[in-house]
Parts: C-alpha cells; sequence; structure tokens
C-alpha cells in the first residue's frame, strides 16, 4: 500500500476512535502540526528531482486535505455530541409541579380578630384603637371603679413604676371616644389586654374587642338582638342565646351571655364541659354615672357596650383546647390554620 493511502487510512481510524475534543486536536496535531507526519512528508520533498515534485505535492497536499476534512467532520460530530447532550442534562421539564414557597398567613387570633371588626364594620361601627400603657383614671375611675372597689383588685393589674398600667380591658377605649365623639355613634375597639394571671385558660396577655353604641334611642333588645345576629354570623350557624344577670361598673343593667354549646348542640361535650353552654362575653346599658365622667348627657342619650374575648372565639372556632397554644408560636401548630 503506497504510504499516503496508508497514513490516510490510519487517520481515518484514529479519527473514529477519537472519544472528545481534546483527542481531536492532538491528532492534529500527531498529522498536520510543525513535526506532523504530513508536515514530514513535506519536506522531502527537497530530496525529489524536479520532475517528480508536482505529483509528489499534489498528493502531499490531498492527504493533507483530506485529513483536514476528517477533523472537521469529526470535531463538529463532537460538538453536535456535547450541545445535545448539555441540552438534555439541563432541560426544565414545565410540566413537573413548582416547588412550595411558604409565604405565610395570618395567626388565627389576626384572623378572628379581622372576622368580628368585619362584621361590626359592616353593621357601621367604627374600627378604633387605644394605649396599652393607660392610667387608673381611664382604666378604672372613669368607667366607675372607685378607688377602693373590689373590681380594681379582682383585675390583677400590671402596676408601672409611674404610676401608668398596663390596661386590664379594652373598656378604657370606651372613655377616650366618649371624649372626642359625640353622639349619636357606635364604634369598636380591638387589642391587647394584660393581668397577672396564667393557667390553660388564662394568659398575662390577650386580645379583647369593645364594641360601643350611644344614641337617644337603644334599648337592651337592641344590644340582645345585635348579640344574636353577630354570633350567627360569627359561628355561621344559628345559636341559642342565654343572658344571665352579671355585674360590671360601667353597665346597668349588666348581662353575662352565654350560647348554647356549637360543638354539641346543648348536649354536654368537653368544649363547654359537659353543661352545654358556652360563656361568650360581657355586655350592659352603659352606666349612666359613665356617660355623665364623659359629659354626655346621661337623660338624652344610653347606650350598649359589649366586652368579647377574641381569643376565646378563636379557640371555639378553631376547636383549641389550650389558650397557651395561642402564644406559643409553634410553627406545626400555626401552620394549621
Ligand atoms: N371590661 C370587661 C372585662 O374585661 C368586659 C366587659 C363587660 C366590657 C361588659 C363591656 C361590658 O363593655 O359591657 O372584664
Amino acid at each position: 500500500m503506497l504510504p499516503f493511502e496508508s497514513i490516510l487510512k490510519q487517520a481515518r481510524e484514529q479519527c473514529e476512535a477519537a472519544a472528545d475534543l481534546p483527542a481531536i486536536e492532538q491528532l492534529r496535531v500527531q498529522f498536520l502540526g510543525k513535526k506532523g507526519i504530513v508536515t514530514e512528508l513535506m519536506k522531502t520533498m527537497a530530496s525529489l528531482s524536479p520532475a517528480e515534485r508536482p505529483l509528489y505535492g499534489q498528493q502531499v497536499n490531498e492527504l493533507k486535505e483530506a485529513i483536514q476534512s476528517l477533523l472537521q467532520v469529526k470535531q463538529e460530530q463532537l460538538q453536535a455530541h456535547a450541545m445535545n447532550a448539555a441540552l438534555e442534562r439541563d432541560a426544565v421539564d414545565t410540566s413537573l409541579p413548582g416547588r412550595n414557597v411558604g409565604i405565610g398567613h395570618l395567626h388565627p387570633v389576626t384572623q378572628t380578630r379581622l372576622r368580628i371588626e368585619g362584621f361590626f364594620s359592616s353593621m357601621g361601627f367604627d374600627i378604633v384603637t387605644g394605649p396599652e400603657i393607660e392610667d387608673e383614671y381611664h382604666n378604672f375611675d372613669a368607667l366607675n371603679v372607685p378607688p377602693h372597689h373590689p373590681a380594681r383588685a379582682s383585675h390583677d393589674t400590671f402596676y408601672l413604676e409611674d404610676g401608668h398600667l398596663l390596661r386590664t380591658h379594652t373598656s378604657p377605649v370606651q372613655i377616650r371616644y366618649m371624649k372626642t365623639h359625640k353622639p349619636p355613634f357606635r364604634m369598636v375597639a380591638p387589642g391587647r389586654v394584660y393581668r397577672c394571671d396564667s393557667d390553660m385558660t388564662h394568659t398575662p396577655m390577650f386580645h379583647q374587642l369593645e364594641a360601643l353604641l350611644v344614641d337617644d334611642h337603644s334599648t337592651f333588645a337592641d344590644l340582645k338582638g345585635l348579640l344574636q345576629t353577630f354570633l350567627e354570623a360569627f359561628f355561621e350557624q344559628s345559636v341559642v342565646l342565654r343572658l344571665r344577670p352579671s355585674y360590671f361598673p360601667f353597665t346597668e343593667p349588666s348581662a353575662e351571655v352565654d350560647i348554647q354549646c356549637v360543638k354539641c348542640q346543648g348536649e354536654g361535650c368537653r368544649t363547654c364541659s359537659q353543661s352545654g353552654w358556652l360563656e361568650i362575653l360581657g355586655c350592659g346599658m352603659v352606666h349612666p354615672q359613665v356617660l355623665n365622667n364623659v359629659s354626655i348627657d346621661s337623660e338624652r342619650y344610653s347606650g350598649f357596650a359589649i366586652g368579647i374575648g377574641i381569643d376565646r372565639l378563636a379557640m371555639l372556632r378553631y376547636e383549641i383546647p389550650d389558650l397557651r397554644l395561642l402564644f406559643e408560636n409553634d410553627i406545626r401548630f400555626l401552620k394549621q390554620f
């Protein structure tokens, strides 16, 4: 076999066997590089007679071009192959479900507060707030709780050093509102309140929502009607109310409101401690003395007030057995709502 043909055959075989681009580069050096096989053949041309040279030169050139084209073809094959492999490896399957982004949600107490606010706001009530650090006047005196009244002691107040205190209920917002607004008006005041108390059903901080309506014709029947409508809207079912006479210094008459247990419909269960009833809130007609304290004419105006425990309603709605769960911020607990 002529050396040219055997060189070409060798180049073809090696080219075929080349597995990657570096291997092609190595072949290029081996055959066409400065000291490559074809280059060496070129150099031997000098030792030939002038008559032999043209044919020899032509054949070496043909060999060179043939090898160049072999390398070129194989190189393009390998590049295309690498490209396809990369496309396959990095392919995005747009039909796969996306990764969940944990955006979180509102705390169950917040959800409950917004639910209650939503109801009252649809009934035309203003939503207002007041300070958590209060003074004795707004928290007690103006609400008709005199200094040595037992109701003051029963609140287990956190007193601050400068004579201020952490409000023990949202009722002081009634006073602040009535001092700055002229009747008729209706408002709700949600917020945190504080008492020095802690067990299954008490935490040192909890949430209340105060409702207050004052005008020149409201009656106890209006209060009861509003409560019925509110509780049925809140629990999304019909509700049986029971009003028990009670005492609050700032309302007269006063009542504590129970509803027939929404879990067992009065049969008796764990939620209602087998009693069939759930204590839900306190309420009453605003005491004339309280109206006088904020310079509202108690001969002309009357009104009613409601004190709702937001956490208690959240516990009932979401069937939460222990109040403290609401404030421990255990993510496994919160995720459920
Ligand atoms: N402030 C009372 C408390 O925290 C709750 C309350 C009862 C508020 C009756 C009211 C009401 O407005 O009329 O114990």
